[in-house]
């Protein structure tokens, strides 16, 4: 008698943690990628105007433009971000975990699709068109 109890208790357990929502979110890797253009696909080269320029508008240029925070560092010409990439260490501070000092953007991580695609970007070349 108390073994059923015990066994009923257990599975009522498992099942409910196999059922569970958030489980399913952590182990579902998102379906679709923010940028359209998807980052692992290795017979496109990632391009500037392309796929990198809308990602450092939309997460960067709101401090690295002039008279902003980051003027000193502005990342809104081609030459600028690929400079950035060379010689300012851009791809490592991207790729920084959220919580530690040096992250950018500042105000948290940005979508792993979008670190990828410029990752690849430097991979491909930092190619312009
Ligand atoms: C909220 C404002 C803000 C945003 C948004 C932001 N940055 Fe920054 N960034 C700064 C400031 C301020 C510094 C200077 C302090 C430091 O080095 O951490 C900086 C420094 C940097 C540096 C080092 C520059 C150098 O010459 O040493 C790089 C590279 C950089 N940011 C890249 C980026 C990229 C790429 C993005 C977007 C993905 C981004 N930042 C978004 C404010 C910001």
């Amino acid at each position: 008698m108390k073994k059923t109890i015990v066994l009923t208790i257990l599975l009522a357990v498992l099942a409910s943690c196999s059922d569970s929502d958030t489980m399913q979110d952590i182990e579902t890797p998102p379906t679709t990628p923010t940028n359209p253009t998807n980052p692992t696909n290795p017979t496109t080269a990632v391009t500037y105007s392309k796929d990198v320029k809308s990602i450092i508008d939309a997460n960067c240029v709101s401090c690295h433009s002039s008279g902003r925070s980051a003027s000193f560092r502005p990342l809104t010409t081609f030459a600028q971000v690929k400079a950035a990439v060379e010689s300012a260490g851009l791809l490592g501070r991207i790729q920084l975990q959220s919580g530690q000092q040096g992250l950018m953007p500042q105000g948290g991580r940005m979508a792993q699709a979008n670190i990828d695609l410029i990752v690849k970007w430097n991979t491909d070349g930092l190619k312009e068109n």
